[in-house]
């Protein structure tokens, strides 16, 4: 009977004093991630490299959620220059994401400290002790990915200030585990730092059944990397719009005697000639022509700069397309403003339709 799959109270629209409520129920809920942050709302915007420069970041600050720049493999000059021309553009906080593995990331941190950015999230990897003690000793907070239980214990030992778990479903380089699960594994552990949440989030109502579990407040990539304030190329932008959650795919590997890092982007011309490259550098290191180390390089090599030509050159067909499993959700090119309403209203609609069912059942 249709009243049993859909009753009233799901499919009336919210009063405003429901909203209202509603509202505010979403403020308490995520008010340790928003006051960590210094936003009206909990909602990061994942770094992501070629993407989160001065445009996306400040967009993202400027409608209330907190925009990361993407240092990448930027010089320390270079990234001076980011900071300051976001702040040109935003006078609200936004953060830097540093990757620990670059060869200057001492001068990066100093950089960032130096310019007065309050949060610092190093990705790649275990922090070095060094790098949070510093970051913190210079006043800024230090933000780190937690990819397991143990690690997460861990990194707070080590002193950072908040983390963010990341599921597979993300866009970019990934861990294995999806957030589903390691949402369960960490959030009911974890209370004395925020923790925010990340991977395969494309919907304010899936965001708020992560903050119901304990989440601080929730990372989103995939959704803004399209925003109409992304630099990214128009290809680069419709091959969002048109793809659906299947056709973000991981990298893929095909001796573990090379390891490939795991990638998870849109399926492509590239992504089958990875394959067919791997199938040949193995045919000429099992002949002798290559050693294993030559082999390993020569593997590593064939994504160089390819993230570049997919989101700056628009060759979406040979460059490396890095979508999370939400791009099936990306439905148009919307302003950062439009997308963040859109989180917060299924949120709260979310919240309504929760209190009409609680109201109904007395
Ligand atoms: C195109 C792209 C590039 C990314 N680059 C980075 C990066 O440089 N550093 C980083 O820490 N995370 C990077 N990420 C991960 C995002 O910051 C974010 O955690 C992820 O996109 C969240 O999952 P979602 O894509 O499902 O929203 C990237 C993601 C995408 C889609």
């Amino acid at each position: 009977m249709m009243s049993e799959v859909l009753a009233p109270e799901q499919t009336e629209a919210p009063t405003e004093a429901e909203r209202q409520r509603a509202r505010r129920a979403l403020d308490r809920l995520w008010q340790k991630g928003a006051e960590f942050l210094g936003t009206p709302y909990a909602i990061l915007g994942g770094a992501m490299s070629w993407l989160s420069e001065r445009h996306l970041v400040s967009a993202i600050s400027n409608a209330g959620g907190f925009g990361v720049i993407a240092c990448g493999a930027m010089e320390p000059a270079r990234l001076a220059e980011e900071i300051a021309a976001t702040r040109a553009m935003t006078d609200r906080p936004f953060g830097v994401n540093l990757i620990t593995m670059h060869p200057q990331l001492d001068e990066l941190v100093e950089v960032c400290l130096q310019a007065g950015v309050g949060h610092i999230v190093l990705a790649g990897g275990i922090p070095p002790g060094a790098a949070i003690k510093r970051i913190k000793d210079g006043g800024a907070k230090v933000i780190a990915f937690a990819p397991a239980f143990v690690l997460a214990k861990r990194l707070v030992r080590m002193g950072v200030d908040a983390l963010v778990i990341e599921g597979a479903e993300a866009g970019g380089h990934i861990g294995p585990v999806s957030l589903t699960v390691l949402a369960q594994e960490i959030l009911p552990h974890i209370q004395n730092v925020p923790v925010f949440v990340a991977g395969g989030l494309g919907r304010g109502d899936a965001l708020l059944s992560y903050l119901e579990q304990g989440a601080a407040g929730g990372q989103f990539g995939t959704r803004f990397a399209a925003a109409a304030e992304s630099i990214a190329h128009e290809n680069f932008k419709k091959a969002f719009v048109r793809a659906a959650a299947r056709d973000a795919v991981t990298s893929v590997q095909l001796d573990e005697r090379f390891p490939v890092i795991p990638v998870r982007a849109l399926s492509n011309a590239g992504g089958r000639e990875f394959v067919a490259h791997q199938a040949e550098v193995i045919r000429r290191f099992q002949g002798g022509e290559l050693t294993r180390e030559e082999a390993q390089l020569d593997i590593e090599h064939f994504w160089a700069g390819a993230l570049r030509r997919a989101v700056i050159d628009g060759d979406v067909e040979r460059g490396s397309v890095m979508a999370g499993q939400s791009v099936g959700m990306v439905g148009s090119v919307q302003p950062v403003a439009q997308i963040i309403a859109d989180l917060i209203d299924q949120a709260v609609v979310a919240l309504v339709r929760q209190q009409r069912r609680m109201d109904a059942d007395g």
